[in-house]
């Protein structure tokens, strides 16, 4: 008997990926979204992959109602992975209630249905923006580390997902979690069949990047080069999607196999490599051959300085690590940006 998986955003960049890979684990998949920040068109990328069509329902989790027929007409649901997120930072600070309403109480709907429906486990797709900047000496920042006062209002609605998932299981609900410390998830799958869709002007990085390879952006803004690292640029820890989407897999291999040792299990997900913004933009050009257009410009408000991950316990616990190369992944976004031209997406 197949286990069934609901991903809650799952025609998202990192949802699409990571229904491919529960797909080709073995996994019935079903996914729920409303469609607000992606398209429909996603699902036959996925199907193009692994040739399965996952089930799609167009509902938004914050209507318990809808949601919970969900959970009616798709019998077996075993796990969930939520992904279903507002995730601007910046919109976050110009829309702070609008971030509170949908990221809180699409969580807390789902963890009341879980014990009503025989689910098992949650995975939660978190963010190192927890972290806030670490001290240098805590970097790389492990699991351990202090969780800051968020930056902004997405990712306080992180941290406070992250307590509501322990109250709940604290307070003796019949379930278990992980939850996921992303870095920056970046690059498509090699098919080029799915990938990161922004909408409107691309606020991070990768993709604001090889559109202005292509042409769609004039001119790509670094922002800021007098920072205390070597090259004056931030610095991130870049993440394949495609190995991000494997990490789940993992995690809820591990819920569903009952090795969870704790009700809630915390990893890093993360390459444990830091590289700067300069240092990718060099990475891009000397994996591609295209000379990027770019200027130095301010300081984005907010951004943290330097920040990657600890990643020794994902890799020792789920036995998983994201070893994609730099060059390889951007390589797979410029092969992305190159299809959307092509097909006439973007
Ligand atoms: C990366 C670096 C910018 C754009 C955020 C969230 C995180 C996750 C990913 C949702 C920074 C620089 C960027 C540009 C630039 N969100 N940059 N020019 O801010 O590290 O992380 O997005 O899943 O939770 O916090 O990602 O890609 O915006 O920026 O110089 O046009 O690139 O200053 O140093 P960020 P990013």
């Amino acid at each position: 008997m197949r286990n069934t998986i609901l991903v809650t955003g799952g025609t998202g960049f990192i949802g699409s990926h990571t229904t491919v890979e529960l797909q080709e684990a073995g996994y019935d998949v079903v996914i729920v979204d409303n469609l607000s920040n992606s398209d429909a068109s996603v699902i036959d990328g996925i199907e193009k992959i692994t040739g399965i069509r996952p089930a799609f329902e167009k509902v938004d989790c914050c209507d318990f109602e809808a949601l919970e027929n969900v959970f009616r007409k798709h019998e077996g649901i075993k796990g969930i992975i939520h992904f279903a997120a507002s995730k601007a930072v910046g919109e976050s600070v110009q829309k702070p209630l609008m971030y509170y309403r949908n990221n809180l109480n699409s969580l807390i709907n789902l963890l009341e249905l879980m014990p009503r429906y025989g689910v098992d486990g949650i995975i939660f797709s978190s963010s190192c923006t927890v972290y806030g900047q670490p001290s240098k000496e805590n970097l790389p920042v492990t699991e351990l580390a202090p969780i800051q006062k968020a930056e902004s209002p997405y990712g306080n609605t992180k941290q406070v997902n992250e307590e509501i998932i322990q109250d709940f299981v604290h307070s003796g609900a019949p379930i278990k979690s992980i939850i996921l410390r992303y870095f920056n998830p970046i690059g498509s799958h090699p098919s080029s069949h799915i990938g990161e869709l922004p909408n409107g002007v691309p606020a991070n990085l990768i993709p604001y990047l090889t559109q202005t390879a292509i042409g769609i952006r004039e001119c790509l803004t670094v922002f800021g080069d007098d920072y205390s690292t070597p090259d004056g640029s931030c610095i991130r820890d870049f993440i394949y999607v495609v190995d991000l989407a494997k990490a789940h897999v993992a995690a809820m291999a591990r819920i569903l196999e009952g090795k969870s040792e704790e009700a809630v299990e915390v990893f890093n997900v993360g390459t444990g490599h830091g590289y700067s913004v300069l240092e990718l933009i060099n990475s891009f050009e000397k994996a591609t051959g295209v000379e990027l257009n770019y200027k130095i410009g301010p300081r984005r408000e907010g951004d943290i300085e330097a920040i990657w991950g600890n990643v020794d316990k994902a890799n020792k616990v789920l036995g998983w690590k994201a070893d994609t190369p730099l060059e390889q992944i951007l390589l797979s976004a410029w092969k992305w940006q190159k299809h959307l031209k092509e097909t006439g997406i973007q």
